[in-house]
């Protein structure tokens, strides 16, 4: 078993490194603070190749894999974990999907720019009552022969301001309950769709969250990704691989806590030498390494079997949930081994502490991960593969 990476993977590491320290650290506590989209760190993204990262380079994407991704998110995420989950939710749900089951046009008209970070994408799959339970849509896409014509409202939508393109997941057919459900690319700019206000929220917020309504909106029947009825397990695939996206975005947030706190404990004293030489902050770095060490194995696994064409729906689950508990725990102790000055906002530990939170909700509760890992138990899938 080879753990070390590939020149590739070191040199996609880096080049994000580099980007997160010099274009996203300036400015990162102003953005968060007044909620300031980071569209020009975007662009830029989108010429370093991160916005179609794992897209082929046939519909101008960067070709990459599912490592290579994680590596890049993981960096971004150590500085600024809104501008993290930005890529990973354009990446990992709304180009993946147009990819793996769009048609030849979709991927033409829609795809291509998405890739080449020239338009952003967003998924639209939670309402004000099907968060968790993601059957229970009550956005309608009523089949009217040559178009759909789509009725409701999408609640928390990364990316929801600035998308041009939105993957929509509504109910055509409510007898027939998950298995009526389809998935639609949808304009921004046409008639009937209305961006709600931003959200004011406790992290990640630079990053852009709104709601969408939608009314009388005519969708051509091209627009329909895959067969009838396939959205909902479109979405549930959608979600195996913005899990990997998610997991890497808290494995960042960590890292980049103890980073922060390791670096602090060697600068900062107490009763006559360097925090870090007091056992009682020495233990916490330990912890949060190995934790961090722990998750890393876990996130980088998941990418692996993505990338080896093997299921990955249980080992995404896991990471992420590993992941996110994780930047939880260590985020608190990260403002905690701070002090009064973790506190504040100009050490970025009380930023990460906020950003943290988020990823045991999104993609996905802490709880609904255990779900998943335990019904892949069940069905007997998760024998302690190695
Ligand atoms: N791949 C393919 N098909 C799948 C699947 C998967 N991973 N998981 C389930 N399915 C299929 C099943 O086979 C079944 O199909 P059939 O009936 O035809 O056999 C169908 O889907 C229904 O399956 P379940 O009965 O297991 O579905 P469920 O209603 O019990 O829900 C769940 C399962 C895992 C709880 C699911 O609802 C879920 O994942 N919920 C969480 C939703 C979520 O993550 N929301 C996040 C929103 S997006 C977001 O957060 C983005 C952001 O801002 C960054």
């Amino acid at each position: 078993m080879d753990f070390k990476l590939s020149e590739e993977h070191k040199a996609v590491q880096q080049a994000a490194r580099e980007f997160a320290k010099t274009r996203l650290l300036e400015g990162v506590i102003e953005r968060d603070s007044k909620m300031i989209h980071p569209s020009e760190q975007v662009a830029e993204m989108g010429a370093l190749g991160f916005m179609g990262i794992m897209t082929s380079e046939k519909y101008g994407g960067s070709g990459m894999d599912a490592l290579s991704y994680v590596l890049a998110l993981e960096e971004i995420s150590k500085i600024d974990a809104s501008a993290a989950v930005i890529m990973s939710a354009h990446n990992s749900l709304a180009l993946w999907a147009i990819e793996a089951y769009g048609s030849d046009t979709q991927k033409e008209t829609y795809l291509t720019p998405l890739a080449q970070g020239k338009n952003i994408g967003c998924f639209c799959l939670s309402e004000p009552e099907a968060g968790s339970d993601a059957s229970m849509q009550r956005t309608t896409a009523e089949d009217k022969g040559d178009f759909y014509l789509l009725n409701g409202v999408k609640n928390w939508i990364t990316n929801g301001g600035k998308a041009d393109y939105q993957l929509v997941i509504a109910q055509t057919d409510p007898d027939k309950k998950h298995r009526g459900i389809n998935a639609f690319i949808v304009e921004k700019n046409w008639e009937g769709v209305t961006v709600g206000p931003k959200e004011d929220k406790l992290g990640i917020r630079s990053s852009d969250t709104h709601s969408i309504n939608y009314t009388d909106v005519k969708v051509p029947k091209q627009n329909r990704i895959g067969a009838d009825g396939f959205g909902f397990k479109l979405a549930m695939q959608i979600l195996e691989g913005g899990r990997i996206g998610i997991a890497a975005q808290a494995l960042g947030i960590a890292a980049g806590a103890y980073e922060l706190s390791a670096n602090y404990s060697t600068i900062r004293s107490s009763f006559g030498k360097p925090i870090a030489d007091h056992q009682a902050i020495a233990f916490k770095l330990a912890e949060m390494a190995m934790d961090i060490e722990a998750a890393r194995m876990l996130v980088y696994r998941a990418a692996y079997l993505k990338d080896s064409g093997e299921p990955y729906g249980y080992a995404s689950a896991m990471a992420k949930l590993k992941a996110s508990d994780v930047a939880m725990k260590h985020t608190v102790e990260a403002v905690q081994i701070h002090g009064g000055n973790g506190y504040v906002k100009e050490y970025h530990v009380e930023r990460l502490m906020r950003d943290a939170k988020i990823t045991q909700i999104y993609e996905g509760t802490s709880e609904i991960h255990k779900i998943i890992i335990a019904r892949n138990i069940r069905r007997g899938e998760l024998a302690l593969p190695i």
